[in-house]
């Protein structure tokens, strides 16, 4: 491992207090001038070392990158880990994984994503450090039905995954996307392939992008009405690799029956749309009507003005009220 490598390994792993540089130089068996130099490299790549006179060398608590070394040495042994502080779309770089073979149950996980994909051909801003963006392979049981649900389910398991790390109260929006009261904190991207032989799905990519915190300069204009994050900089406390780590051991079970049941019920009680009057918009298409139920297949099912019921598999929903009829990007 290279001198930077240790010392920036030394900062992550002391963030209560300023490190010298004597004790770093110490304890690294390096001299203190190897780990200034360590220090004005790390800086140069953008890593926010902050450096107090006579005191020493700190990073503060919002820099949380992922590190490969955390993961679990199980979890990486049943299935290939990859982790990138860069990268065009974690789920097309899975795509292109499981192309070549990859395992069920393989995971991409990256700090930031200059390409990063939404629903309906649309891009999801994925800003550096401030969010975590996770896909999962799955390989299905050629017995397991897998449907739209997957995204409902796989939602559920991501607003838990993020309560369980102190985020506020999550609620979900019709189909993928998560909120607070703040607005839209994360959004699930799932594909799959069907295999033309027997119709059977035989792969899915499961994505999850998280805003943690807000970006530096803010959103950007055209979601800055309803993108929110997770967290205040003033209160954050690293989380990104256990976070990504529970994300990744819930999603390699999402297609398996048994908490099928518990995840749809409580997909409804989090759902900010259910009971509510909202427009769906489906290419030219539009229709304001009431949300009466979320199907277990994950149909929406909307009533609307003139008493007909509609079954939406795939639509784009937006709230009067809280959010607005506006877009959810
Ligand atoms: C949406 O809001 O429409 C869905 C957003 C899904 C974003 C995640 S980030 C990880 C994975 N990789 C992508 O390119 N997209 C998904």
């Amino acid at each position: 491992m290279k001198t930077k490598d240790k010392v920036l390994r030394a900062l992550l792993n002391h963030r209560e207090e300023e490190l010298s540089g004597q004790t770093m130089a110490d304890h690294l068996g390096v001299s203190r001038n190897a780990v200034w130099a360590a220090v004005k490299t790390l800086q140069k790549e953008g890593v926010p070392i902050r450096a107090l006179p006579n005191k020493g060398y700190r990073l503060p608590t919002t820099y949380d990158p992922l590190q490969a070394s955390y993961f679990k040495k199980t979890l990486v042994e049943s299935a290939p880990l990859w982790v990138y502080p860069t990268v065009d779309s974690t789920n097309d770089q899975l795509k292109n994984l499981a192309r070549a073979g990859a395992l069920h149950g393989s995971a991409v996980l990256a700090d930031h994503q200059s390409a990063g994909k939404g629903r309906m051909g649309r891009s999801f801003y994925s800003p550096a450090l401030t969010g975590l963006y996770v896909s999962v392979l799955l390989k299905p049981d050629p017995s397991f039905q897998v449907g739209l649900n997957t995204t409902l389910k796989a939602a559920v398991l991501a607003a838990r995954c993020l309560e369980k790390y102190g985020a506020p109260p999550i609620g979900v929006k019709w189909v993928n996307d998560l909120y607070t009261s703040h607005g839209k904190v994360a959004g699930i991207l799932t594909e799959a392939t069907i295999n033309m032989e027997n119709g059977m799905v035989d792969t899915v990519v499961v994505g999850v992008g998280i805003n943690l915190l807000p970006p530096a300069g803010g959103f950007p204009e055209d979601i800055a009405s309803h993108a929110a994050a997770l967290f205040s900089p003033d209160h954050y406390q690293p989380i990104k690799n256990p976070l990504a780590q529970d994300l990744v051991e819930a999603y390699r079970e999402l297609l398996t029956e048994d908490q099928d049941h518990a995840l749809l019920s409580e997909y409804r009680e989090r759902s900010v749309v259910l009971g509510k009057e909202v427009l769906a918009t489906m290419g030219d298409r539009k229709i304001v009507g009431t949300v009466k139920a979320i199907r277990d297949d994950g149909a929406l099912v909307l009533e609307r003005a003139d008493g007909q019921l509609e079954n939406l598999m795939s639509a784009e929903v937006s709230l009067r009220g809280d959010f607005g009829f506006g877009s959810n990007r």
